[in-house]
């Protein structure tokens, strides 16, 4: 469904991706695991098309879509066109909006009316914003922001969903808790591309990763594998 080949990518005359290939299959949770610095959202970024200088710009390679080229398509038709959609680092949600307020401004991308009945659906899966969907969102704690930014992506009505780092700042009991809707979501049919620091919690829910050191591939396969390799525990799992 997604290809990525031999993909270089450079912040003005600083290279961040090296030449990374990899592909994601309809249907999958795939992980990009590594340090802070790695790359991650840097490919997270090309994926979505995102321009300079928010983006690195692409120097050499290739990302397909179905099987076509998608260097030459725009941000936006990434997510109206090809229901690709990105949930940033660090959430950006308007928190001078309410919760639903920013939920019906996710629907900008879409050509039906089905937005409000989508709304429930979100509520559905995330009951605590439907208690808070009157709150102005910068009220909301770290968890219940990254449900909305989730449930914003969600309303763009993607078939891949992209995310950087979700589990940023969050506990540990929300953090598995976010992790297990997304399991749900992908269950559901949700294709899934996660980017994570936290590489233990990342590998527990992916069926395959791969592993970015500074802005390369350094190891891949099941997730389950990397997740009892000796060098990937002792680097990235702290044991
Ligand atoms: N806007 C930017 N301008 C210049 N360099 C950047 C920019 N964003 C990231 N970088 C550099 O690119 C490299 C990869 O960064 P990034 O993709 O953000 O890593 P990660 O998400 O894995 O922490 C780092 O060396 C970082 O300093
Ligand atoms: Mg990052």
């Amino acid at each position: 469904m997604l290809r990525v080949t031999n993909l270089k990518a450079a912040y003005g005359k600083i290279e961040a991706l090296h030449g990374i290939s990899f592909h994601v299959e309809k249907g999958e949770i795939v992980t990009l695991i590594g340090a802070n610095g790695a790359g991650k959202s840097t490919t997270l970024k090309a994926l979505m098309r995102l321009p300079p200088p928010e983006s690195a710009t692409v120097t050499a390679g290739d990302i397909e879509f179905g099987g076509a080229s998608i260097l030459g398509v725009s941000a936006h038709k990434v997510v109206s066109d090809l229901k690709m959609t990105l949930v940033p680092e660090g959430r950006h949600i308007f928190g001078n909006l309410t919760v639903m307020e920013n939920l019906q401004l996710a629907a900008w991308s879409r050509k039906d009316k089905g937005a409000a009945k989508d709304i429930d659906r979100i509520f559905d899966i995330f009951p605590r914003l439907a208690e808070r969907a009157k709150q102005h969102s910068d009220t909301l704690s770290g968890g219940e922001q990254q449900m909305l930014a989730v449930g914003r992506a969600l309303m763009t009505k993607c078939s891949v969903l992209l995310l950087d780092e979700p589990s940023m700042g969050l506990a540990p009991l929300i953090m598995y808790d976010m992790f297990r809707t997304l399991k749900k979501l992908n269950a559901d049919g949700l294709t899934i591309v996660v980017v994570e620091q936290n590489a233990r919690l990342a590998l527990q829910v992916a069926d395959r990763a791969y592993v970015l050191d500074t802005g390369e591939i350094i190891a891949e396969g099941p997730a389950g594998d990397l997740l009892q390799k000796p060098e990937i525990r002792a680097a990235y799992l702290g044991a």
